[in-house]
Formats: C-alpha cells, structure tokens, sequence
C-alpha cells in the first residue's frame, strides 16, 4: 500500500510504498478514505517531545481516520466488512492506505457526513467532550470560558457546552466571531485586541484553556471559587490552584469507540456539526503541515502565531484524502455492477452509477 512516512525526526515526509498492515484477532483492517492533520503529529515528528511522545522510526503520523471495513478479525462482532467507520489509531497512524485498529476504537460514520468531514471529528470533539464534562465538569446554568475557541477543539468545546445548556464565552480573533456565534458563543473576545481577564466582569465556573502559557496563567484571575481550569496543552501550576481555591489539571484525550459513537448521535441529529477547512490529497501531507505550522499556538517551541506568522483560514481541521487509483475504482465499480445485475438497455447508466458512488465523497 501507499503511505506517508517520517523516516527521521525532523525529517521530510515521503510518500511510497510500505507493506500492508495484518490484523490481530481485536482488530480491523480499515481502508482509509480520509484521514486529519492534528499539532500533534507535527509535534511527535519534531522529536521536540520524544521523551514523553516516542515514536518508532520510520514512522507514519495520523491520529484519526474515516473509511470501510476491509477485514474483521475473529473476534470481532460489532461491525463487519463493508462498514462505514471513523476513529482514532491505536498502534500504525492513518496516514494510508489501510489501517490496522482495534474495534474498539472505532465507531459507525454518520450517515449524513462525507468521509473527508467524518475523518475530522475523532480527535477534537472526544478531546472537547473529555475536556469540558469528564475534566470541568460541567453542568446546565454555568458558564464556561473557552480559550481558542474557533479552533478545532474549541469548536466543539462551544457547541456542546452551549447544547449541554451552559453560557459560552470564546476567545478568538474578531475574524470568527460571526461564526463563534453561529455555533452558540454568547460572547467571544478578540484576544489580539483585548485582555479577557480586564473585560469579564463576572467569574466562570470552568476555563477550558486550549493555549497554554500566559493565558493559562491570567486564566486564575476569572475563576469562580471551586472552579475547574482544564488545560490541553500544558500542566497546571498546583501552587497558583491551590492559591485561588480552584482544581486545575492538564488532560489528556482517552479516546474510545462508545465516546465516539455518543458524538456520533449527535452529528446525526444536526445537533452539532464539523468543520473542514481544507482538503489535500494524502501525498501533500507535507504542504498540509506547512499550513498547520502557521497556526500552532506556539506552546510547544514551534512556529508560533502572532504577527508576520503566515495564517491560514483560522478555523476548521486539515483532512488528507486517500485518493482511490484508477485501476482500482475500475475494479471495484465492475464488481459493484455485476453484484446488483445490469438491467437490460440501461448497463451503461448502471455501471456509471457504480463508478461515481465510489467515486462521491
Ligand atoms: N491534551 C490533549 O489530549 C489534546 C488533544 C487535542 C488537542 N490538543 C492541543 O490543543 C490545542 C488546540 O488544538 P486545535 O486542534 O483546536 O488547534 P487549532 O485548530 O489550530 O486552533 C487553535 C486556535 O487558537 C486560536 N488562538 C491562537 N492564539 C490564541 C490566543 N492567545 N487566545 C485565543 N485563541 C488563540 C487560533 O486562532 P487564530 O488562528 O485566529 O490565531 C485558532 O483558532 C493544541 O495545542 C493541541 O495540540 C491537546
């Protein structure tokens, strides 16, 4: 199969061929149709955080995926070959053709989702669910103050807390607040133009701080007495927490199948909805991490935004799709219009039909 692969830390990424996965018997073998950029893999890639992040070179990034089942293995009964699914990896990254994970990492696709938007969802809305519920404890009547809340993350922070009936306010650049607003923020603050900490004039009961640093640290001057501060890219200091009689932790996603399936439902029902923002083919991953580098928050000592910082369309996921080849739709739309029977005068109509339903996203 293809894949794209980092064969030393810092390296360029190079797209060929590499042997295609086995599965144990807890596992499936997903063909992948799209698959999303994430700081994260750019992060591992860097070896910046090797001592905490490892990977084994040659390594293949991607921490999220939509696709088909392939193959199940023999202990495997919740999904079966031919299954539309989404995920998050557990082993080999995404960023392939095939793709070897446990079922139980895995969920149904929504059917109202295209593959490129489904292979966006995984990562992001289980680290907002996570980071808000299970960690901030959130609940009906509070208000919660999301930091980068037009981000990818952060976008799903704002609609389920809004769903989940709490009052939203998001920092942002103004460029989002049309948008910020649309998804359920009732406020949004432009963190170029002012400081949160000098506008709020009332205290929130939980800070969902997807920015780190010096944010994280005026994020103590807005909290409610009791309040939870919940950070995705930075451990908490202990000492200021316990200075302002508040619980502060740094999480860290623990993605599942029955999570994604929750999230799942309520994409389903158009309760909440992903965001796209651009589509590369899966060998232009390394231009999709030049666009995402421009947008790094900066807290991991690499390409920090701010002024002069190349900027690309400030919200939305990077998805690489895996392009079917030629021979291949060829084969499998032959094998389509020979499963459902041509019917007499209209096999040319028919074979077509095969050919754009794998074709369509
Ligand atoms: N701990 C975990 O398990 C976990 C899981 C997933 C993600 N993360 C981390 O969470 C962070 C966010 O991820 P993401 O995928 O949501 O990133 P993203 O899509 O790039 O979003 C970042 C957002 O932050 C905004 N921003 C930048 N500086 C800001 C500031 N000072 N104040 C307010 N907003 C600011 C950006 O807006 P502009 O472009 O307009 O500046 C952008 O909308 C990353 O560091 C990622 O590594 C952690």
């Amino acid at each position: 199969m293809k894949a794209v692969r980092l064969l030393e830390y810092g390296g360029q990424l190079v797209f060929n061929d590499v042997p295609t996965p086995t599965i144990a018997r807890d596992e499936i073998l997903v063909k992948i149709k799209s698959t999303a950029v994430n700081h994260l893999d750019l992060v591992e890639a860097s070896g910046k955080a090797r001592q905490i992040l490892p990977i084994d070179l040659p390594w293949i990034p991607g921490h999220e995926f939509s696709g088909v089942v392939e193959q199940i293995g023999s202990d495997v009964a919740a999904c079966a070959p031919g299954d539309a699914v989404f995920g998050t990896t557990s082993g080999m990254g995404a960023y392939a053709e095939y793709l070897a994970v446990k079922a139980a990492a895995i969920a149904r696709k929504p059917s109202n989702l295209s593959f490129e938007e489904a292979a966006s969802v995984p990562v992001a809305s289980q680290t907002a669910w996570q980071g808000i519920f299970t960690h901030g404890h959130l609940e009906k009547g509070q208000t919660i103050l999301i930091h980068g809340g037009a981000g990818a993350v952060g976008a799903y922070a704002v609609q389920l807390a809004s769903h989940a009936g709490a009052t939203v306010i998001a920092t942002a650049s103004c460029d989002d607040e049309a948008y910020l607003n649309s998804i359920g923020a009732s406020r949004v603050i432009d963190y170029r133009e002012a400081q949160f900490e000098k506008v709020l004039r009332e205290k929130v009961d939980v800070v969902f701080d997807l920015i780190g640093g010096d944010t994280q640290k005026r994020s103590f001057l807005v909290l409610k007495e009791g309040g939870h501060l919940v950070a995705a890219t930075q451990p908490v200091s202990q000492e200021e927490t316990a200075r302002h009689r508040v619980s502060g932790a740094m999480m860290r996603l623990a993605p599942s199948g029955d999570g994604l399936g929750r999230i799942a439902r309520l994409l389903e029902e158009g309760t909440i909805r992903p965001d796209v923002a651009t589509v590369y083919a899966l060998q232009d991953a390394a231009q999709a991490w030049k666009d995402i580098a421009g947008n790094l928050p900066g807290v991991h000592g690499m390409s920090p935004s701010g002024p002069g910082a190349a900027r690309r369309r400030s919200h939305g996921k990077i998805v690489l799709r895996v392009a079917w080849r030629d021979h291949e739709i060829r084969a499998r739309a032959y094998e389509l219009y020979l499963a459902r029977g041509a019917q007499p005068g209209r096999e040319l109509e028919d074979w077509l039909q095969a050919e754009r339903e794998l074709t369509a996203e």
